[in-house]
């Protein structure tokens, strides 16, 4: 294996996850959510939630429900038409890696 082969698979490594999806592209794909989810998907608009953390499941299962009229939002619905199932794959790689911490409020 040639050194350009092995930086390559370094490369892909790092932004592509194992479910094929590129964590870089959704990156770059998310500064059109970030006016309402937050640049780091931690919503500051009350009405929209977090996104940071969920799982990529999920993310990519609700924004094909918005796509399929299965969930119903007067924002959502418009944005999900926008995105491809390989836009949803990657944006659902960047914000599933998002780690958190919670604190539990004291009383
Ligand atoms: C104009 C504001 C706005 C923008 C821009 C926007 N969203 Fe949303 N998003 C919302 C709101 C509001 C909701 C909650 C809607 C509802 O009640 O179903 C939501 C819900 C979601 C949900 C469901 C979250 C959950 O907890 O169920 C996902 C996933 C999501 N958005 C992804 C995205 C992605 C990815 C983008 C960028 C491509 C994006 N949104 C852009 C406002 C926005």
């Amino acid at each position: 294996m040639n050194k350009h082969i092995l930086f390559g698979l370094a490369l892909s490594l790092v932004s592509v996850t194992s479910h094929g999806a590129d964590m870089a592209k959704g990156k770059e794909l998310s500064t059109q959510c970030s006016v309402c989810h937050g640049k780091n998907g931690i919503a500051k608009d009350p009405e929209s939630p977090n996104l940071a953390g969920l799982s990529a499941l999920y993310i990519e299962k609700t924004i094909v429900d918005y796509q399929k009229g299965m969930r119903q939002d007067r924002r959502m619905s418009i944005i999900a038409q926008s995105l491809s199932m390989e836009d949803i794959k990657n944006l659902a790689a960047w914000y599933s890696a998002f780690e958190l911490t919670v604190k539990e409020p004291s009383m």
